[in-house]
């Protein structure tokens, strides 16, 4: 075979899975090469919420403040809206995504980052650009047609979409982050379970000036309550904000078992002023397109040297915003994997923790946005709404929690009910935040997960058990602060210790020799490296002050010493060994 090129990692697809994937190669060095099958990134704005740890992956990769700069700000996005039309009846309300006061706590404690709103046609861009500054070669209009691996690499075999003409590149891994309809993922058989395409849903992306309606209660999700609301899509109407307040997207819901709709102009202009309740709106459609609802997921993540992220193995509706999220950190997850291994500081066992890491993952999500979806179901149920009212009817039944007698006061205790089940779509913390891995890759101290003193889906709560995520607590001294998570870089393991446990830098810098790795020992304590400012990370560390926290590049702990044990060189030269495969 001839070779047109060759590369240490091609990656396929310049969405977030890809492109962060590719950011994150090369922000560790690692020679890569990004192909994608259209002459630019994202067309449609599509995924947008944008969680505490992307940003925490965007903040440790360098580019949280470019993301900031472009996304809507927290404060904005939180006042979410259930309604019969934005102009009409307003239901209630959910301060989402922890703009609650109660939640804002929670966030706030938990991460150095907060949860904004970019869309997807913002976000890529910014991946994309940075990853190409820092040694991506990108390739546009380049579509990846098949593969075949061998003992040493994987020969790809791509097409050049300008030029037609198909060429080979060779590279030692190959990364499937080519969306819903992964070849990639198809071409090594990755067992999947669940259903594709379950129910129908529209987009509809227009201009119109809708600050007087929102302005005062300022979010990114208006849902609205109407005819046909329960029909298809993602669980009733929505009116998204794109940009405040003029851009904005619509997802209606159809039949999938009919025709798919036909939606010209005047259909996606009859749509938006029904959903915005004004039947005169000036609108400009700017695009639509129909897509299906997933409930799918892979079960295995990897065939030999050929992995798959992001969609490719986790297909489910927005609900949840947890679509574009998950994919950045699925390759946040993979790529210092990759990176090890090919410098040879670790065995190519490491490469399956992937897998068994965030598989767990895939599923919980798509399961855990499918549920919420169907959770609407509770609303109609509360509102007295069924498929086959008349207009008038569910007017009728709507009005009817205005009733001063018996069956008012139920049917405002069931729309209460209702409303707070949907803290599992807006509020889902928990499973924003709580992933924790099980798998080679981590050294269990013996100690169990503690157990949730709250709901699990809705609470994060840190801890250091080996597995989950480093807690984030402020540090410093009288010149800067910084997070707890800042001090463990993407580009090496970290030892976080106290003044007591200062012999662990020692070691540590035996242990970095012997293995030919990056380790970096940060002791937190008067007159160290940082402070701890005030007094959290004693309270979060989970181990004595001579005890130590071994942090993975991804912020995962990867194991912990409650105390300093009399060889600790011995103790973490055999814990990394484990964790590096070696
Ligand atoms: P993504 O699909 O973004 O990217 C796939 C990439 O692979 C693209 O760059 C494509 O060009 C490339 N590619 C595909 N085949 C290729 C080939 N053969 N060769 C080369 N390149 C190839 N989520 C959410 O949270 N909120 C939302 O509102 C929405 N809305 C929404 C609307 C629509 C219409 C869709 C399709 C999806 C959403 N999503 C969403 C889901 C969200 O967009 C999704 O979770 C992420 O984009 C997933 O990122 P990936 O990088 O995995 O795939």
């Amino acid at each position: 075979t001839v070779h047109a090129a060759e590369t240490d990692v091609l990656v396929v697809g310049s969405g977030p899975a890809g492109a962060a994937a590719s950011l994150a190669l090369s922000a560790l060095g690692v020679d890569n090469m990004m192909i994608t099958k259209y002459r630019w990134t994202a067309n449609t704005p599509r995924a947008h919420i944008t969680n505490q740890r992307a940003m925490e992956v965007f903040r440790d990769l360098g580019i949280e403040q470019q993301v900031l700069a472009e996304a809507t700000p927290h404060e904005l996005i939180g006042d979410t809206v259930f309604c019969t039309a934005i102009a009409g009846e307003e239901i209630g309300r959910i301060l989402t995504w922890g703009t609650h006061p109660a939640r804002e706590a929670d966030h706030r404690l938990s991460s150095p980052s907060q949860t904004v709103d970019i869309p997807q046609t913002l976000l890529e861009p910014i991946l994309v650009r940075n990853a190409t500054e820092r040694g991506t070669q990108t390739r546009f209009s380049t579509e990846y047609l098949s593969h075949v691996q061998d003992a040493d690499g994987v020969d790809v075999t791509v097409r050049d979409r300008v030029t037609d003409t198909t060429y080979v590149i060779r590279a030692k891994y190959l990364i499937g982050a080519d969306g819903a309809r992964s070849q990639v993922a198809t071409d090594i058989g990755l067992p999947m379970e669940g259903r594709m395409d379950i129910a129908g849903s529209m987009n509809i992306t227009f201009k119109a000036d809708l600050s007087a309606h929102v302005g005062h209660r300022p979010s990114v999700l208006y849902w609205v309550i109407q005819p046909g609301s329960n029909i298809g899509g993602i669980g009733a109407g929505l009116v998204r904000m794109v940009r405040p307040w003029n851009e904005w997207l619509i997802v209606w819901g159809y039949d999938i078992n009919d025709e798919p709709p036909v939606v010209d102009e005047a259909a996606a202009t009859q749509i938006v002023r029904n959903l915005v309740g004004v039947p005169d709106l000036e609108v400009e459609i700017t695009g639509t397109s129909l897509w299906g609802n997933n409930e799918m997921y892979a079960t295995h993540l990897q065939a030999g040297r050929v992995f798959c992220a992001g969609d490719a193995i986790h297909r489910h509706p927005p609900s949840n915003g947890l679509g574009s999220n998950t994919s950045v950190q699925d390759s946040y997850n993979l790529a210092w994997k990759i990176a090890a291994v090919l410098r040879g500081q670790a065995g190519p066992s490491l490469l399956e923790t992937y897998s068994v890491e965030r598989a767990p993952v895939a599923k919980q999500i798509v399961l855990r946005a499918n549920q919420s979806g169907r959770e609407f179901g509770a609303l109609f149920e509360a509102l007295g709404i069924t498929a086959d009212q008349s207009e008038d009817e569910m007017r009728a039944t709507i009005e009817e929690r205005k009733d001063a007698g018996p069956a008012g006061v139920e049917k405002r205790r069931k729309v209460t009910e209702a409303m707070a089940l949907k803290n599992y779509e807006f509020n889902a913390h928990g499973v924003e935040m709580g992933q924790h891995y099980t798998s080679q890759a981590v050294v269990s101290d013996g100690s169990a997960r503690p157990a949730p003193t709250r709901d699990p889906e809705l609470y994060f709560e840190q801890s250091t058990v080996p597995g989950g995520r480093l807690p984030h607590a402020w540090v410093g001294d009288s010149q800067r602060k910084v997070s707890t998570l800042d001090l463990a870089r993407y580009d090496r393991f970290t030892l976080l210790t106290g003044v007591a446990g200062e012999a662990w830098a020692d070691a540590a810098g035996k242990v970095a020799a012997e293995l030919g790795i990056e380790l970096e020992t940060v002791v937190i304590g008067p007159g160290r490296e940082v402070t701890d400012l005030y007094f959290d990370w004693e309270r979060l560390r989970g181990v004595e002050e001579s005890g130590v926290v071994l942090v993975r590049p991804d912020k995962h702990v990867a194991w912990r010493a409650h105390r300093l044990p009399d060889d600790p060189q011995r103790e973490l030269l055999s814990a990394l060994a484990k964790i590096l495969g070696r």
